[in-house]
């Protein structure tokens, strides 16, 4: 068992447990604190461990959102708001999500807004929920056609990460998960020797699970020194930029997938316009190829180009503003005229095809 504190300048304490068999005790030990207690799940994760949670807890409320991004929306967040208010919680209360990221960071925000804040416990089941969102406080649903719009920075209380939820993981999001694993690798330089390593087993369970805490370990020491990312939480954008535009352009992969793409091309724009070290970036760029399986087929670079543009990180609108990374463990802020981003990622789009990758 591994475990990590996260103690930032406000009052919260968030506290992580990575062990597996998570549902038999260590929760158990951790909800006799409480009086209350309301489970929050998906329909999948609920159909597949429901029952375990339910034999222990048979008095508790549960309430069930249906599955998927689709549905990680203010109405699906006042469902969850109206049925803890039916079920009379108090403000000592504990709400408990289990699921993925959505389920976690749908069930975060109402944690944080019933009563101004109730306790709020992790139980990440996705690969990408373990490492990267159930960490660190951040909470949101999509409104208005933006991803995260409405949302609340609030550590929860406790995060239970447990790796034999990965046992009935279709194998997209073990990938979906491994673009986040592989983008903190790009930050850290004891993990990415760890992923390079390992780079012929990255889907293989025993490896996950010893993968995750020290995911966990890193992510937590990124969030205990900038919980609220004025600073250097940033560096988790890494590959992002361009991830997003791929991904707001046509949405075929899954956010991870299009981490992994992100990445590629920015180790690309890293060589050229940051000084990177092009024999580093290019094991960074066999790793997200590893990951992938095979680079997708991706939708015209210069209309993802045109959506990067709208970045909220951008200064200004003509330019955009990217973290790429350099050399093993560094990474560093590029800005570049929209008219040069969307030219080289042309670029790089043909020589990825030339390549006999289907971009
Ligand atoms: P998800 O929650 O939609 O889960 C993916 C699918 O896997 C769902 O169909 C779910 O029902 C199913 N599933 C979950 N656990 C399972 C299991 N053990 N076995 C079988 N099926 C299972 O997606 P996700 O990738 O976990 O999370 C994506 C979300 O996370 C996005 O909304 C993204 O914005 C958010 N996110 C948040 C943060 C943050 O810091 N808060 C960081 C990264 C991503
Ligand atoms: N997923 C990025 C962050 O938590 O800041």
């Amino acid at each position: 068992m591994k475990s990590f504190t996260i103690r930032t300048k406000s009052v919260e304490e968030s506290r992580i447990v990575c062990r597996a068999g998570i549902l038999r005790t260590t929760l158990v030990r951790a909800l006799a604190d409480y009086r209350e207690v309301f489970f929050f799940s998906d329909r999948n994760v609920w159909e597949l461990y429901g029952r375990k949670i339910g034999r222990a807890y048979r008095n508790s409320p549960v309430h069930i959102m249906p599955a998927g991004e689709a549905h990680k929306t203010p109405e699906t967040l006042f469902k969850l708001l109206a049925a803890m208010a039916e079920a009379q919680l108090h403000r000592g209360a504990c709400l408990v999500c289990l699921g993925g990221g959505v389920v976690g960071d749908v069930g975060g925000l109402a944690a944080a807004l019933y009563m101004r804040g109730i306790d709020c416990i992790q139980i990440p089941t996705t690969l990408l929920a373990q490492v990267d969102s159930s960490v660190g406080g951040k909470t949101a649903v999509d409104f208005a056609g933006v991803k995260n719009l409405i949302g609340a920075f609030r550590q929860p209380r406790y995060v239970f990460a447990d790796p034999t939820f990965f046992a009935t993981l279709p194998p997209r999001e073990v990938r979906c998960g491994l673009g986040e694993i592989v983008k903190h690798g790009a930050l850290h330089a004891p993990l990415f020797d760890m992923l390079w390593e390992n780079r012929g087993r990255l889907t293989d369970g025993d490896f996950l699970a010893a993968i995750v805490p020290e995911n966990i370990a890193f992510k937590a020491e990124v969030v205990r020194q900038d919980a609220d990312e004025k600073g250097l939480r940033k560096c988790l954008n890494l590959g992002h930029t361009t991830a997003h535009a791929f991904e707001l352009t046509d949405g075929k992969l899954s956010h991870g997938e299009y981490v992994l793409v992100g990445m590629i091309f920015e180790a690309e724009l890293a060589k050229k316009f940051a000084g990177g070290d092009a024999a580093y970036l290019d094991d960074l760029e066999d790793l997200c190829r590893i990951a992938l399986g095979s680079v997708p087929a991706l939708p015209p670079a210069r209309e993802a180009a045109r959506l990067a543009r709208l970045d909220k990180k951008n200064a200004v609108s003509d330019e955009v503003v990217l973290t790429v990374p350099v050399r093993k463990g560094e990474y560093k802020l590029l800005s570049l005229g929209f008219d040069v981003y969307a030219a080289e990622l042309e670029r790089i789009q043909r020589a990825l095809t030339e390549g006999g990758a289907a971009c």
